[in-house]
């Protein structure tokens, strides 16, 4: 059985707890958290053991490998500290919260040749699989996309986790949220060099605890041709994400959600449901990587998750210079 650490055990790791319940031959045998109580917690109830500690963790128990679970300011020295031991890493989304800190930490992981896998779920999702294969070597005219998330009107945000809520830590909901639908036009079309964004504090106004705009619109240009823009609201009662993809012949609609993609192909009509846990297929080919020494079998590495982290931070950039800014990597 594959013996597996969790490195910050508050929202997300929840999910991943479940995810791994359900892998077959690996467990979550320790739980290590800067605020003891929710190690302790976790520990508690899926049998592990507790630390305050990352190296005192990865000292103790013969470990196979690491999820990390913190908020983007903090992935250097976890991901150090678990790469100088040798270990995989399975870290959340985003790979770091500026170039600088991206930069340094794949220094590190190319120093020791970790495995790392970043958590861009849809990229396992069946569904994407599927919309690959239907625009397979087909011209793709336009691809719009949306999210809507429930964040700046939500008391929960500003009880639990007031990190989310300030730019300079989560870097807003481009860099938190549009990462993953941003990665996934990345994954599905390739790279962008130039962006066009405006951002508004259309639902809450900046105050102390809330500097991040929640209202943002982006346009850009992939290098294969396909326009894309993308829409994003963060202070919306629902939650929304879907990516539309537009050809000739073809519009589907992809609801990252539901899980459903919709759309007319010709004369036919299209529908597909797929519910497959994204964590959970993510997990399996981290862990499948591990014990094979295969790592194609996982579809999102540090060096190419920084690509999706610079397209959001050139869309940042472009919000406040209202200009075009360019992708730097
Ligand atoms: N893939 C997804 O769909 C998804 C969804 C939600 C969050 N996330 C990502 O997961 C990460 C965590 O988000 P969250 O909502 O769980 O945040 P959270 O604030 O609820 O939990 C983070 C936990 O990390 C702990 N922590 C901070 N520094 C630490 C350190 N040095 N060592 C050990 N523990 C430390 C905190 O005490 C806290 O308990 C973020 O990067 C977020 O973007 C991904």
């Amino acid at each position: 059985m594959l013996r597996i650490g969790l490195i910050g055990c508050g929202k997300i790791s929840r999910t991943h707890r479940e995810a791994m319940k359900r892998q077959a031959d690996a467990a979550f045998v320790a739980f290590c958290d800067t605020d003891f109580a929710k190690a302790q917690q976790a520990a508690s109830e899926d049998a592990g053991a507790a630390y305050s500690d990352v190296d005192r963790m990865l000292d103790e128990q013969a470990l196979d490998g690491v999820i990390i679970c913190t908020p983007p300011m903090f992935r250097t020295e976890l991901i150090e500290a678990a790469a100088r031991r040798g270990l995989p890493i399975l870290c959340e989304k985003p790979p770091a919260n500026s170039l600088e800190m991206a930069r340094r930490t794949q220094e590190i992981i190319s120093q020791y040749n970790a495995l790392v896998s970043v958590g861009f779920l849809f990229r396992y999702y069946p569904l994407v699989d599927r919309l690959k294969a239907l625009i397979r070597d087909r011209p793709v005219a336009y691809v719009r996309s949306r999210y809507l998330g429930h964040v700046v009107n939500n008391p929960v945000f500003e009880q639990t986790k007031t990190w989310y809520l300030r730019k300079d830590l989560s870097g807003g909901p481009i860099l938190d949220q549009a990462i993953h639908v941003l990665d996934l036009v990345r994954y599905l079309f390739g790279d962008v060099q130039k962006v066009s964004a405006q951002g508004a504090f259309r639902i809450r106004p900046s105050d102390t605890i809330n500097t991040a705009e929640d209202t943002v619109t982006v346009q850009f240009t992939t290098c294969s041709g396909v326009l894309v823009s993308h829409s994003h609201c963060w202070g919306h009662y629902r939650w929304v994400d879907e990516l539309e993809v537009t050809g000739a012949e073809f519009s589907f609609v992809l609801d990252l959600n539901a899980q459903r993609l919709r759309g007319v192909d010709g004369p036919e009509e299209i529908e597909l449901n797929d519910t497959t846990n994204g964590f959970e297929q993510e997990q399996s080919a981290w862990l499948e990587a591990i014990r094979t020494g295969n790592r194609s079998l996982v579809r999102s590495t540090y060096e190419d998750a920084v690509k999706s982290l610079a397209l959001c931070l050139a869309i940042n950039r472009s919000m406040e210079s209202q200009q075009a800014e360019m992708v730097a990597v």
